[in-house]
């Protein structure tokens, strides 16, 4: 007897490995919060519990080349996640959006998916203690009505809910289609992280 597992949700966990690009891109995301007024407007209007240059800003590789060098990096970790997921392609996935997130004491972000793309992601640039983990979703959770709840102990593959604890330096990656959320934090420093996405 064997049991299949089918429909894959596949999530990358690798790492920039590049540290001096790293503390790089801490001085970058505070620069930006700093310059950013209407990024930190649209944050306080949209109760953002910090700063986020998602709806204010579309040109963070060419505006800084901190950002740029990093896209130069994350091209290679998105080329290789898509090998693993089996896309057909013609030609390599594209960056189509770059933003920063500066998530103060108690910032979360609630469920969403990322529109338009294929390929999604964030790179964690500082974690302090207490930092809210990403966790991601089933996405057939709306079909579950009558399913019976799985065992605390159960493989992950079985779990409807999965968190993931970020760790500086961390490039995760996943399907855009998958849902996730940023937990509440509990830490007494900002969490720092650069999202984007990736597109046909
Ligand atoms: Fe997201």
């Amino acid at each position: 007897m064997s049991v299949r597992q089918l429909f894959a949700t596949p999530v990358y966990d690798g790492e920039l490995g590049h540290a001096a690009l790293l503390d790089e891109l801490a001085d970058a995301c505070r620069d930006l919060a700093m310059d950013d007024r209407a990024g930190r407007a649209w944050s306080k209007e949209h109760g953002y519990r910090g700063y986020t240059s998602y709806a204010s800003l579309n040109d963070l590789p060419r505006r800084d080349p901190r950002f740029g060098d990093l896209v130069k990096l994350l091209d290679k970790h998105v080329a290789a996640f898509a090998v693993e997921c089996g896309f057909q392609l013609h030609g390599k996935l594209k960056l189509d959006s770059l933003w920063v997130n500066i998530l103060k004491p108690g910032g979360a972000h609630s469920g969403h998916i990322h529109p338009h793309s294929a390929v999604s992601g964030t790179l964690y640039v500082e974690v302090p203690a207490g930092s809210g983990a990403i966790r991601f979703e089933d996405p057939r959770l709306a079909m579950m009505m009558a399913a019976p709840q799985r065992l605390p102990d159960a493989p992950e593959p079985l779990q409807p809910f999965v968190h993931v604890a970020p760790r500086p330096g961390m490039v995760l990656l996943w399907e855009s289609w998958l849902r996730h959320e940023v937990m509440p934090s509990t830490a007494k420093g900002e969490r720092l992280s650069i999202s984007f996405n990736y597109r046909q």
